[in-house]
């Protein structure tokens, strides 16, 4: 019995004492080869074989049923992406983006890229309470979601030790969409062939992170996209979490502090 005490004295006491940096994991949406991950190859540049999903994902009024989970920490819709410096949104090709954080990913010197569809019950409830919570105006209940995560993944000409953890979860019932990105812990902003430096990650053209519909009038770049504070981004919000960035791309809303408008930029 004393034996327990201690123990449970201890967890509490551990609990209480956790460094802050823990709550941005809390964040993320579960994730692992052990959660049913399908990890990409090895390969700079590389990413998934197109992903045929079982629920439509509306993206500004188009239907899509299969994307791409890109290396270079883009989702695309159409084609596969392997530019690895960023431009603005929005691009001159009509490929839909969701980019957590688009950059030079080199997953062969460290990290994984790993994604899942998912039906989960549970999963789901969380992701229906989370867009509830944040969009308490549209009755929504989701019936899917693909997880997308860039676990401790290095950049291209890394020569240190600075890893990026970020996701990207689309949830949608078929006839409205969200994207939820969420920021674990940001070291790095750019590989050396966009001008970084090779023991900082640092410098050049840094990462962008957004959305974009490819038609030219519904995206977002994330305040300090392709500049360094980018490097901070899992201390912005713009649904009062700091690390986790929201919107629904159906037609264009974003978070509940920000008025509906057609572009943000
Ligand atoms: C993209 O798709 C093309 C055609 O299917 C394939 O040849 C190429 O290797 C793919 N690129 C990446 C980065 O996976």
């Amino acid at each position: 019995m004393e034996t327990l005490w201690a123990f449970l004295l201890l967890t509490v006491g551990l609990a209480l004492t956790s460094p802050v940096e823990n709550s941005k994991a809390s964040l993320m949406y579960p994730y692992g080869t052990d959660q049913g991950d399908t990890k990409n190859p090895k390969s700079d540049d590389g990413a998934s074989s197109e992903i045929t999903i079982t629920v439509p994902f509306t993206f500004y009024g188009k239907k899509y049923h299969s994307l791409y989970v890109n290396n270079n920490g883009v989702i695309s819709f159409g084609m596969n992406v392997s530019q690895y410096t960023p431009d603005p949104f929005p691009l001159d090709r009509a490929t839909p983006f969701v980019a957590p954080y688009w950059a030079d990913v080199n997953n062969v010197i460290s990290g994984d890229v790993l994604w899942r569809q998912t039906q989960d019950p549970a999963l789901l409830s969380r992701a229906t309470a989370d867009i509830n919570l944040y969009f308490p105006e549209i009755p929504f209940t989701s019936t899917w979601a693909l997880i997308a995560t860039w676990d401790h993944v290095a950049y291209f000409g890394s020569a240190s030790k600075k890893v990026n953890t970020f996701q990207a979860v689309l949830i949608a019932n078929g006839e409205l969409s969200f994207i939820m990105l969420n920021y674990d812990d940001i070291q790095w902003t750019t590989g050396i062939a966009s001008g970084a430096k090779p023991r900082t990650g640092l410098g050049g053209t840094p990462a962008q992170a957004g959305f974009d519909s490819g038609d030219k009038i519904n995206y977002y770049n994330i305040p300090g996209s392709r500049t360094p504070d980018i490097l901070k981004i899992a201390e912005t919000t713009n649904v009062r979490t700091p690390g986790r960035w929201m919107f629904q791309v159906d037609e264009f809303v974003t978070g509940v502090t920000t008025e509906k408008s057609d572009c943000l930029e």
